[in-house]
C-alpha cells in the first residue's frame, strides 16, 4: 500500500476528488492532508472521510523539520500539492525529490511564478489574450511552478470567455486528469507500507 499527503490551502476540490477516487483503491490512499489554513475547506473534506490532518504554522514549516516527522510517521510515499501556496523548503523538496507534485492551472511555464494562483493565472491568460491554457503537473523543485514536467492537458480559450469562464474550464481538467496522473506516479514508487 502507497500513501498520500495531500497539502492544501483552499476550498479543497482537488483534494476531494483525489481523496474519493483512491478510497477504492488497492493500491494507495490518502494517509494525511497537511493545511497552513485552520478554516481551509480541505479540512472538513479530510475529516468527513476519516482522514488524519494536520495544520501546520509558518514558523514550524520554515524553521523547524517537524513535518518531515509527521510524514515519516505515516510513511508517506508522495506528496501532493493541491492548492498549497506556500514555497516548499529546501529539506522537504530533498527528502521527498521526484516524490513531490504540484498542480498549476495553467500550461507552465506561462502563467506561473510567485503570486500566480487561483484567478490571477486566468486574469493573466485573459489579458494576454492567449488562445488556449490548460494544467501541468510537476514535480516540485525549490522554485515556484519550476521542476520537470509529469503531465500537461491544454484546452481552447475563446475570445468571450472571462476569467471566470477559463477558471470552470481548467478546474475541469484538474479534476478529470489529476488523480489519475497520481495513481499512475504512486504506483511507479517503491512502497513502504505493507498492503
Ligand atoms: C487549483 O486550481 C490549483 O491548480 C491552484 O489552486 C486551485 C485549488 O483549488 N493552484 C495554484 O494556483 C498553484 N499555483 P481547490 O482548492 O478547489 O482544489
Amino acid at each position: 500500500m502507497h500513501n498520500i499527503a495531500i497539502f492544501a490551502s483552499g476550498t479543497g476540490s482537488n483534494a476531494r476528488k483525489i481523496i474519493e477516487y483512491f478510497k477504492t483503491s488497492p493500491d494507495a490512499r490518502v494517509a494525511l492532508v497537511v493545511s497552513n489554513k485552520k478554516d481551509a475547506g480541505v479540512l472538513d473534506i479530510a475529516k468527513e472521510h476519516g482522514i488524519p490532518t494536520r495544520i501546520i504554522s509558518r514558523s514550524m514549516f520554515y524553521e523547524t523539520e517537524e513535518v518531515l516527522e509527521i510524514l515519516r510517521d505515516k510513511n508517506i510515499d508522495l506528496i501532493v500539492l493541491a492548492g498549497f501556496l506556500w514555497l516548499i523548503p529546501e529539506y522537504l523538496v530533498s527528502s521527498y525529490r521526484r516524490r513531490m507534485v504540484n498542480i498549476h492551472p495553467a500550461l507552465l511555464p506561462r502563467h506561473g511564478g510567485k503570486g500566480m494562483y487561483g484567478m490571477h493565472v486566468h486574469e493573466a491568460v485573459k489579458a494576454a489574450g492567449d488562445s488556449e491554457t490548460g494544467i501541468t503537473i510537476h514535480f516540485v523543485n525549490e522554485h515556484y511552478d519550476e521542476g520537470d514536467f509529469v503531465f500537461q492537458k491544454r484546452c481552447a480559450v475563446d475570445p468571450a470567455d472571462t476569467p471566470t469562464d477559463i477558471a470552470r474550464k481548467v478546474l475541469a481538467l484538474e479534476h478529470r486528469y489529476f488523480p489519475e496522473v497520481i495513481a499512475r506516479l504512486v504506483t511507479s514508487l517503491p512502497s513502504t507500507t505493507p498492503a
